[in-house]
């Protein structure tokens, strides 16, 4: 059964909530059509190993050996992939850019999600608390998540599902971080992968 789902990785650099909510949702029988059978962090200490360790699920960790080393980096990370036949990439609060040399040899096999409404407070720079404290600068009274395809431009792919989160009167960057965690992030990525995934395995069909 497991050999027909399409095979995930996932990629991140920090606490990896949204890992959580990827790991409990197929679990929870949410994601029928993939099965997630590896972690990659740049981050040696990222707490979602842990969590990726806990749910039995195999790690690795690949890091920029020095600022110019982002093709090494990808060669790593693609040599990786291609040890676990991996069809699909979910960035779950993975905070590295990906070059167009990586990105194009996977099209329509990479997903982000991003913490707030694509094309605003996207793009280079902008990742993690950062978002919302720009969001909370500028005086939007609607914010959100959307899940997109990942392309060379950052931020820049097709969107696949979004979802949007009023912004209180007394929100701070953290509480408003965990909201759009709580009511977008942790919903529509579950969602947008299985999407993924079965349009992956319909294709392979033919
Ligand atoms: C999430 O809010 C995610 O949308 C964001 O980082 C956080 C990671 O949290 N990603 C970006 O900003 C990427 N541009 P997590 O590690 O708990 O999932």
């Amino acid at each position: 059964m497991e050999n027909s789902k399409v095979r995930i990785a996932v990629m991140v650099s920090g606490g990896g909530t949204n890992l959580q909510a990827l790991i409990d949702a197929e679990k929870a029988g949410k994601i029928p059509h993939g099965h997630i059978v590896l972690v990659i962090s740049n981050k040696a200490d990222a707490y979602a190993l842990e969590r990726a360790a806990k749910a039995g699920i195999d790690t690795a960790v690949i890091r920029k050996i020095s600022w110019d080393d982002q093709s090494g980096f990808e060669e790593r990370i693609v040599e990786k992939l291609e040890e676990y036949g991996v069809k699909l990439i979910i960035l779950a609060g993975f905070m590295c850019i990906l070059s167009h040399g990586f990105t194009s040899r996977y099209p329509n096999r990479i997903i982000n999600v991003h913490p707030s409404l694509i094309p605003s407070f996207c793009g280079k720079g902008y990742y993690g608390l950062k978002v919302h404290q720009k969001a909370l600068e500028y005086g939007v009274k609607v914010t959100g998540a959307p899940v997109h395809f990942v392309n060379e431009i950052p931020d820049g792919g097709t969107i696949i599902r979004q979802k949007a989160v009023y912004i209180k009167e007394d929100d701070t960057p953290e509480t408003l971080q965990r909201r759009v965690m709580e009511e977008a992030e942790w919903v529509i990525l579950p969602e947008a992968a299985e999407q993924v995934c079965e349009e992956i395995i319909e294709k392979e069909r033919g």
